[in-house]
């Protein structure tokens, strides 16, 4: 087993360069199915859910070509079986979009449910409700997601609720289905509308991503195309907010500042100051943190995947902040973790109460998802003393070289690997 051991405090300084966006990323590689050609994607981040949907590609008989260390050609003239199997499909919540991807370039797919983080009850009711009303049928058997469709026809398709994974799948789905497909109260986050854009470098038509109101014109073919994948905005926000928690000054470059508003304007009223550039972004915090309220929100609200990270930082702050989540029922499973390291938080179903406590100690903990892993380790950074963190295989999910990142930012932090036969003395 792997931990980080983290020693603090650390007050960040210096710049750092945020990688290619995850979410972006993890919906482009599956949609590289559907070109007839060969697709090069530019920027993609270097983190463990990647490999994975590689791993997904070569076994359905892509040839998948690393260019460099963020670049990836990807042939998908030849593939086998239109399957995702349990192995990998469990690893990631993005496996699905093989469904909708699949649905479309071979008329049927089987997808493994889902993993990804836990956050409570995660349904797939829209993305199936969607490819239904293009036509396929779909059914759940054995723990596989099946899909089949002998024709996708355009349809008028109103999303119950806002959903970035349904609206990407189907997507997926109407591209080349025939005909217009309306999509009504559409997810409007910088990866839907990057996906389109990629799709669009195909040959696609897709009008609207980034508004709640899509229309897709099913085209015949999709080309091979190069794209780029635009910056992380949860990995950028995570170093804003490590910067303005720890006491630092950092440079983020490699940022599109539009999709960090929601967090910028926060953290200027949590004290931080916040400098725009064209494409990075400076956080520097003085004197102490303020308290400050947050809910999140579908794009353009605050984003769910920063309130780990920002219950950690008003955990520092003077004064009782309220954090409301209103995307997840469930997000909040690792205010135990920041407990230990002597928080002080009241949990109320979707509503946590944060009084600040001023300082941090050192605690062993564990990440119990991805963004929950950047909360402790923020907090890890911040707090006096040594922190243990396990079950890193989350953070690494999702955050690029993130120790040499933080290290060359002056954080004291050693990636660890604990023997078994200590771990079972340990028992
Ligand atoms: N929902 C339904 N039915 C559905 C789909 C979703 O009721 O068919 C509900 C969910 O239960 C939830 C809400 O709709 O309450 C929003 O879920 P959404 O489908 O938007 O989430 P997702 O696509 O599963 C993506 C990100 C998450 C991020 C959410 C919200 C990916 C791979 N994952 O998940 O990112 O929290 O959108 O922005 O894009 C992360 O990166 O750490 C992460 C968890």
């Amino acid at each position: 087993m792997e931990k980080f051991i983290v020693t603090g405090p650390t007050s960040l300084k210096g710049e750092v360069c945020v990688g290619g966006a995850k979410n972006a990323a993890v919906a482009i590689l599956p949609a590289a199915v559907l070109a007839q050609g060969k697709c090069v994607i530019e920027n993609i981040p270097n983190i463990s859910d990647i490999t994975t949907l590689l791993k997904i590609l070569r076994g359905m008989g892509a040839q998948v070509r690393m260019i460099d260390r963020s670049t990836v050609e990807i042939d998908t003239s030849y593939l086998s079986e239109p399957v995702v199997p349990y192995e990998l499909a469990r690893y990631m919540r993005a496996s699905y979009y093989f469904l909708g991807a699949l649905l479309t370039r071979c008329n049927r797919a089987s997808v493994s449910m889902p993993g990804g983080c836990d956050f409570g009850v995660r349904p797939i009711d829209q993305h199936m409700k969607g490819f239904e009303a293009l036509g396929a049928t779909v059914s759940i058997d054995g723990g596989m997601i099946n899909a089949h469709a002998d024709l996708l026809m355009g349809a008028h398709i109103y999303f119950d609720v806002v959903s970035v994974g349904a609206t990407i799948n189907v997507i997926l789905a109407s591209v080349k289905a025939k005909g217009v497909t309306i999509l009504e109260n559409c997810a409007k986050e910088p990866h839907i509308v990057d996906l389109a854009n990629f799709l669009n470098s195909m040959g696609a038509d897709i009008r609207g991503a980034g508004t709640d109101v899509i229309k897709i014109h099913g085209v015949d073919i999709l080309h091979g195309t190069t794209y780029s994948i635009i910056p992380d905005q949860i990995e950028a926000g995570t170093y804003m907010v490590a910067a303005a928690a720890t006491g630092g000054d950092v440079l983020i470059k490699n940022v599109i500042p539009k999709h960090l508003e929601a967090i910028t304007e926060k953290l200027q009223k949590a004290g931080a100051t916040v400098i725009e550039y064209d494409d990075s972004i400076r956080v520097i915090r003085e004197g102490r943190l303020r308290k400050v309220n947050v809910k999140t929100m579908p794009h353009p609200g605050f984003p769910t995947d920063m309130q780990p990270q920002f219950t950690a930082m008003l955990s520092l702050a003077e004064g009782t902040s309220i954090v409301t989540e209103g995307v997840w029922d469930n997000r909040f499973r690792y205010v135990d973790e920041l407990r230990r390291m002597g928080a002080s938080i009241q949990v109320d179903g979707k509503v946590a109460v944060i009084e600040g406590i001023g300082q941090f100690t050192g605690a062993p903990v564990r990440a119990v998802d991805l963004r929950a892993g950047a909360a402790v380790l923020i907090a890890a950074m911040a707090a006096r003393g040594v922190t243990e963190i396990e079950n890193i295989a989350y953070i690494e999910r999702g955050y690029e070289n993130i120790v040499e990142k933080l290290s060359a930012l002056g954080a004291d932090i050693r990636k660890v690997i604990v023997p078994e036969h200590t771990l079972k003395a340990a028992l």
